[in-house]
């Protein structure tokens, strides 16, 4: 017996009168309810993001092939547009009995899958066809916002799943969520009211101030995972800054809920629920400020930079998965060049497909690079062999990365800068950034 507050046809599924799957959704959404405090579930009235297959936090292992096969005849269909997360565990064997994969370029990069049908294979593997035809959009990456040309509205509800876009989702879009987007969540179309669906909870608690314009990507970055270490789970709103670009919301977005946990924040004047300062922290005093200096961004800085020597021997840039102006400012850099040591480069499926269009794939071939997609090197848990210290512009990979070393004696090394800094360290092989 529950004490979570049900409609009658809620009832109805948990008593399953509506079918397996639905009951087994239903005792997810409900002890979800129960962990979290929420007393009712909200329906959702925007879209869904979920990994593929579901992970832990999904009651999808509950549910077997057969059961999908079952909805599928029945015509069944998610409640609402469901979009697919990055596939994190391309080359683990099948977890439950599901498999999980999706990259293309995988063979190119020499790590262990050498199937060169692989890519093709997992798009039309039967789980993803009958996702498919249950209504999932698989757009495989942990941006994929990037590549829906459908976005929820200031105001619906909706279940993503992906640590970087629960912010993207809050405070550049001011659509609401929670970090539960699940099989659950977006096949009934229901989650559990609480955190972020809750006008009162997205209110600004702390101001953030600065002493340094923040406006380069590295200082969003940086900026981003300095704000979260000490806001935590709290509601920045974030003064003294720029205005962001879509890249520099990807890299504040991933480094704030890396950091720390936030999954809402305002800059008055940029995100939509703070159109002045007084706005986002809804009239009332802030609970705390807390300067995010040139004291505070160095240490945040220092600390995601570990490593001993200035050696190099791989980069990878693509954490989020690079949007398709990022991909073209690369290519143009790198007319012409070459690179010394493997340059891997991460994007969203379909920016994959319209970068080889535009002739990015080819160019960035030419200098050496692996252009790849749908995955992620954290969650690959590969480098390839005698990589010892690899070169990132994101503090979210240098955060990740190093828990994906295969051998355990070793911890992998990161050097963590600009851009710039890396396609240096890929034509060169040495280390040089600073900051500046
Ligand atoms: Fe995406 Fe992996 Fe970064 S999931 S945000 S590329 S750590």
């Amino acid at each position: 017996m529950t004490n979570v507050k049900l409609t009658e046809e809620e009832k109805r599924m948990l008593e399953g009168e509506q079918g397996k799957v639905r009951q087994i959704c239903m005792e997810y959404l409900v002890e979800m309810c129960e962990i979290s405090g929420a007393e009712r579930l909200v329906d959702l009235d925007g879209t869904g993001d979920m990994h593929t297959p579901g992970i832990v936090m999904s009651p999808y292992y509950g549910i077997s092939i057969e059961d999908l096969r079952e909805l599928v005849a029945a015509k069944e269909h998610f409640k609402i547009p469901t979009f697919a997360d990055k596939s994190p565990f391309p080359e683990q064997p099948p977890i439950h009995g599901w498999e999980s994969c999706n990259i293309c370029s995988y063979r190119q990069a020499g790590i262990r899958q050498d199937d060169p049908s692989f890519h093709a294979k997992a798009m039309h593997k039967e789980e993803f066809d009958l996702l498919r035809k249950l209504g999932m959009i698989t757009t495989h990456s942990c941006a994929n916002y990037l590549t829906m040309t459908y976005w929820p509205t200031v105001g619906q509800h909706c279940s993503w799943f992906e640590s970087s876009q629960i912010p993207y989702c809050n405070a550049v879009l001011g659509a609401r969520t929670n970090f539960d987007g699940s099989f659950a969540t977006c096949f009934l179309g229901k989650a559990p009211y609480y955190g972020m669906h809750i006008t009162e909870n997205r209110y600004a608690t702390v101001l953030v101030k600065t002493d340094r314009l923040i406006h380069t990507d590295l200082e969003w970055d940086v900026f981003g995972y300095a704000v979260g270490c000490d806001v935590k789970c709290d509601v920045p709103v974030l003064t003294g800054t720029a205005k962001p670009t879509t890249t520099q919301y990807q890299k504040l977005n991933s480094a704030i809920h890396t950091g720390g946990a936030v999954e809402m924040y305002h800059i008055p004047g940029s995100t939509p629920e703070a159109p002045t300062l007084d706005f986002a922290l809804g009239g009332r005093k802030p609970r705390r400020e807390t300067l995010i200096g040139e004291t505070e961004l160095r240490r945040a800085y220092e600390y995601l930079n570990y490593h001993t020597s200035d050696t190099v021997d791989m980069v990878y840039l693509g954490c989020p998965h690079l949007n398709i102006v990022d991909l073209m400012k690369l290519t143009a850099k790198m007319d012409g060049k070459k690179v010394q040591i493997p340059m891997w480069v991460m994007t969203a499926p379909w920016l994959y497909h319209s970068a080889e269009e535009l002739g990015y794939v080819r160019s960035l071939a030419n200098a050496g690079i692996t252009l790849m997609s749908g995955a992620c090197l954290a969650a690959m848990g590969a480098v390839p062999e005698g990589v010892r210290c690899i070169a990132v512009d994101t503090a979210k990979q240098a955060n990740y990365v190093t828990g994906c070393y295969p051998d355990d004696d070793v911890k992998l090394q990161v050097c963590y800068g600009t851009t710039d800094e890396c396609i240096d360290a890929a034509l060169t092989g040495r280390w040089r950034g600073e900051w500046r």
